[in-house]
């Protein structure tokens, strides 16, 4: 390839020259930039990206017309949003030098002239896209990451680009200088801090878009003081409060997970009154969790399982992998701004007999059901002490009753399933495979 080869014709700009100076048997190119041109800089009154409240830096609106290669270009920078966006998307990718040229007016100042490998625009345009991801990309934020919905949602954050940070409280191990859990960055660490810390909460807030809490039970109500922060932070984009379940605002359980629903309902009107964007999750139950409370896998040696009341109830049981992914997709979708959004994939309800059958052929084994009846479940929600009086009313509510799917989902509902159709949820069969393989732990959720 020419010298001429390089279509430095084609170039966005003056400021660089690409061309090759030897045969076609040479792997490289000589790139010479003349002058660094500026960051990409935004007008007042650019508009807001999809509510997001950033500003986009996608290439197509810095895109720049064809000049002649040796033209200053020093004004255009106030024009680069004159272009013609009849240029198609595709353009992006495209391994046109012009847009190359277009791309490398960030490289470091002092990048003058210099002998680079002939995929130096397909790697520059890795580099770019990678570091455009992560300006794109908000920055998520999550309170009790180190929980057991917390660690899933750590990492689906952190596989999916974001640059994430948890605000996770010190140990008695914990030296004061070490950083907490913070993912995916290399420049940024967050302290440790406990929930009592406003100003460190605050500080720590501002450098994040995201906000997710995923705390215990008992937290929940701390969560107001995380809305206080966020409010004097001002900057938060989104909040998805500790929710995780039912749809809180559409059931009436036993009294004692009703006191449950109640504090979380609290937080989602102290969110609402205050007016911070939110996403509430309704991501129902838990998987893993739930499997390994109702078929006990773990144990080889039972003969029987117990079903709760009749067993024909249909509940939804999501594998928390998916419940973390689609939370971070959620967590940073306009659609999703100030609503709530129920995970209801049809392929994912079930009842405990229709479980248990399903496990049965799966594991070739046969089990006895040992039913415990609704009333005594009710009995036991009255008299038994707190908290051990929660756990039955959730299972009253969630298997005997039916409450994840108690009510019909209507055009104003958002099903997260329907929301990312080329996404799919682990379908109950393939989660049930995962136990014959690699059985997840079991867990047990704090209620005190
Ligand atoms: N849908 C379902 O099937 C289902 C099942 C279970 C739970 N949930 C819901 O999921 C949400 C999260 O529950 P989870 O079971 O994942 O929680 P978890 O495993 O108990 O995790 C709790 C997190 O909160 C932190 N934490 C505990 N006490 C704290 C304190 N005093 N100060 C600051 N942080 C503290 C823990 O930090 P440390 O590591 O420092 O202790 C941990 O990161 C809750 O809203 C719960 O109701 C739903």
């Amino acid at each position: 390839m020419s010298a001429a080869g390089t279509r430095p014709s084609s170039s966005a700009t003056n400021t660089v020259t690409l061309a090759n100076p030897s045969s076609g048997q040479s792997q490289s190119l000589v790139l010479r930039l003349n002058r660094r041109k500026k960051k990409v800089t935004w007008k007042e009154g650019t508009v807001d990206n999809e509510f997001m409240q950033k500003k986009s830096s996608k290439k197509c609106c810095i895109f720049h017309k064809d000049k002649p290669f040796d033209e200053d270009t020093s004004d255009d920078e106030d024009h680069d949003h004159d272009h013609d966006h009849h240029h198609h998307h595709d353009d992006h990718h495209s391994k046109d030098a012009g847009e190359t040229s277009s791309l490398l007016h960030l490289l470091e100042p002092g990048f003058k002239e210099m002998v680079v490998p002939r995929d130096l625009p397909e790697l520059i345009r890795r580099w770019m896209d990678r570091e455009a991801m992560e300006s794109e990309l908000s920055k998520i934020l999550i309170f009790g990451g180190t929980g057991y919905i917390g660690k899933y949602l750590v990492k689906v954050s952190v596989l999916l680009g974001h640059k994430t940070f948890v605000y996770a409280r010190p140990t008695p191990n914990t030296p004061q200088t070490s950083p907490s859990p913070s993912y995916n960055s290399t420049r940024n660490s967050t302290p440790w801090g406990e929930l009592e810390e406003h100003e460190k909460m605050v500080s720590v807030l501002r450098q994040v878009d995201v906000v997710i809490s995923a705390l215990a039970f008992p937290q929940v109500l701390d969560q107001l003081k995380i809305i206080d922060s966020i409010k004097v932070a001002g900057n938060i984009k989104r909040f998805l409060p500790s929710e995780f379940g039912c749809e809180e605002d559409r059931v009436s359980p036993l009294p004692p997970f009703e006191a449950l629903l109640e504090t979380k309902r609290k937080i989602r009107r102290a969110i609402e009154a205050t007016e911070i964007p939110y996403t509430f999750v309704s991501a129902n139950g838990y998987g893993a969790y739930f499997v390994n409370l109702l078929l006990r896998p773990h144990d080889q040696q039972q003969d029987h399982i117990v079903v709760y009341g009749n067993g024909q109830a249909k509940a939804v049981l999501n594998y928390e992998e998916d419940i973390a992914t689609y939370t971070i997709k959620v967590a940073n979708d306009p659609r999703t701004y100030n609503k709530v959004v129920i995970y209801r994939p049809e392929t994912n309800i079930i009842s405990q007999l229709e479980l248990i059958s399903l496990w049965e052929q799966k594991t070739g084994r046969s089990f006895k059901r040992v039913h415990t009846p609704e009333e005594e479940l009710v009995k036991l929600s009255e008299t038994l002490p707190h908290p051990e009086n929660i756990p039955v009313s959730i299972l009253h509510s969630l298997f005997v009753k039916g409450d994840f799917m108690s009510f019909e989902l209507g055009e104003e509902d958002i099903e997260a399933s329907k929301l990312y159709p080329d996404s799919k949820f682990t379908t109950i069969h393939q989660l049930l495979d995962i136990f014959l393989i690699d059985p997840p732990e079991p867990a047990t959720a704090a209620f005190a």
